[in-house]
């Protein structure tokens, strides 16, 4: 299913967009000679595609596949296949460094220190090394295809926009940094630290979700060099460059959502989850199954919930959707075993009541209609990350919600809180809080869900997801004046 606008604006006019990352939309599965493309799931692949599906262009990223022969790139194919928007350039990984670059560097150390979870990291130089040389490899292949605007994504290619701006001093490169941007006496933490910001620095922008990423970032850039900041402006002054610095948060193809909401098909499959699940209130929650996301800490204030309020017991069922994530790290494989126990445990400790069963898990992806039915069928979506940079799931509901219903528990950590001033905010770590919040939101009168659905649905709907790219596209052309035509507007 295709989040775009519509037909794609391709015309001569537009400038040409080559978006790199290390996950796109899709992965490339071989059945026999043929590459068959697969849908990813995160919060990167359901930002970045509109852009391309809108605006043409080329995504360079890792589709999945694993390669020792040798070859220095991989397939480049146009998707979607059934209507072909735009072309995918496949980045090939050896064994090696899927292990230490993905695995390792990416998984083991930066995801879990950019999520200020220190005691999870892994710092190991073999990692750092192969880290750089799979950075250098995407800024090989990424030259190879010239376009007008380099788009890099997320923590994995740090180091790419200072290997192109090397070799092509005048490119025109925007980063956008997807996770959380930790303080700089944590980032120091990161033996290197230094270099990583060095790399990021070959940019004209950075972007991040928050003004609080950005602030982080530039204090950041301050303790490692000499450099003039202008923190009000979120300039910085680097080799006689100038770097913008900005918050620009993701958004969402709020119209996709809203006209999904509004169909029949997807209203009655919500009803038909309803029924199925026998409960007078659903909470939902739909993360990928990582250990940011705060789903044991969620299970928890649930079972406390109905420890405190017997009430409750038979009456409400948390929906838990956990899409498999990153399997090939021991930590994840222990996070669903965390997970699954506790779902036992809960469901086996209160079943002495007639009614709902307290926890109905699937651990699965959903595709769009089948998701946006999902957020019609519940109550109240729980969204209790640690950390997240930003949540997407969390405005993805609130467009959905077109009728005025529904409430949105978030955690105070996540990026989207910053956005989303009608939810709910809650403390994950305390299941106390979190218990307490979820009894707010079950019990909260249908006029303040409204009011508070409506001011986060002009916000979420302000700033959707063509707002973003315009928005980075409009700064690039502020440091390149006359060289790059303006987007033309996408039709709705
Ligand atoms: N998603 C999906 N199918 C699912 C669950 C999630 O397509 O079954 C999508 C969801 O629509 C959202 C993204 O995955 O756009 C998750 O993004 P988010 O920012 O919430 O979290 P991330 O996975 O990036 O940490
Ligand atoms: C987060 C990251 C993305 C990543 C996604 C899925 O959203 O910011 O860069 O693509 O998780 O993780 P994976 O490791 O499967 O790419």
């Amino acid at each position: 299913m295709l989040y775009g606008y519509g037909k794609a604006v391709l015309s001569a006019g537009n400038p040409q967009v080559v978006v790199v990352s290390n996950r796109g939309a899709y992965v490339l599965q071989e059945h026999g000679d043929t590459l068959i493309p697969k849908r990813t799931v995160g919060g990167l692949a359901s930002a970045v595609e509109p852009v391309l599906t809108d605006y043409g262009g080329t995504w360079i990223s890792w589709c999945g596949r694993l390669d020792n022969s040798g070859r220095k790139t991989g397939a480049m194919l146009e998707v979607p296949q059934a209507d072909p928007r735009y072309h995918i350039q496949e980045v090939l990984l050896t064994e090696e460094e899927h292990t230490r670059y993905y695995h390792g560097f990416c998984n083991a150390c930066l995801w879990p220190l950019l999520h200020q979870l220190p005691e999870r990291c892994t710092f190991r130089q073999d990692y750092w090394e192969a880290y750089r040389l799979v950075n250098r490899k995407f800024a090989r292949i990424t030259l190879q295809t010239r376009k007008e605007i380099y788009w890099i994504h997320d923590f994995h290619l740090a180091l790419v926009p200072q290997f192109l701006r090397c070799a092509l001093p005048e490119a025109k490169i925007a980063f956008f940094w997807h996770v959380p941007f930790p303080p700089a006496d944590f980032f120091q933490i990161l033996p290197w630290g230094r270099q990583l910001i060095y790399g990021l620095l070959g940019s004209d922008l950075i972007a991040f979700h928050t003004p609080q990423y950005a602030q982080n970032f530039l204090e950041t850039v301050a303790r490692y060099y000499p450099v003039k900041i202008f923190r009000e402006q979120g300039l910085i002054r680097f080799r006689n460059r100038r770097i913008i610095v900005s918050a620009i948060p993701v958004g969402i193809n709020f119209h996709r959502f809203e006209q999904l909401a509004a169909d029949p098909k997807v209203r009655l499959r919500a009803q038909e989850i309803r029924n199925s699940l026998g409960a007078e209130k659903i909470l939902l929650g739909v993360d990928r199954m990582d250990y940011t996301k705060g789903i044991p800490q969620r299970l928890k204030a649930l079972a406390h919930l109905l420890e405190q309020h017997p009430g409750y017991r038979g009456k409400v069922t948390l929906l838990q959707i956990a899409v498999p994530s990153r399997n090939g790290l021991g930590e994840y494989g222990a996070l669903r075993q965390e997970v699954e126990r506790l779902v036992g445990e809960i469901n086996g400790h209160f079943d002495e009541v007639q009614g709902a069963i307290p926890v109905r898990y699937r651990y699965q992806s959903l595709d769009l209609p089948e998701l946006v039915a999902h957020y019609l069928a519940a109550d109240v979506l729980l969204v209790t990350a640690l950390r997240d940079g930003l949540n997407l799931v969390a405005k993805e509901f609130v467009a959905s919600r077109i009728d005025g219903r529904g409430v949105l528990v978030l955690s105070q950590f996540a990026g989207a809180a910053q956005e989303l001033q009608g939810a709910v905010l809650a403390n994950p770590h305390e299941p106390h809080d979190l218990a307490r919040k979820i009894k707010t939101a079950l019990e909260m009168p249908l006029p303040e869900q409204r009011s508070r659905l409506e001011a986060m649905r002009r916000v979420v709907k302000n700033h959707d997801v063509r707002w973003w790219w315009q928005s980075h596209f409009k700064i690039i052309k502020s440091l390149y004046p006359g060289t790059i035509p303006t987007p033309s507007a996408a039709r709705l």
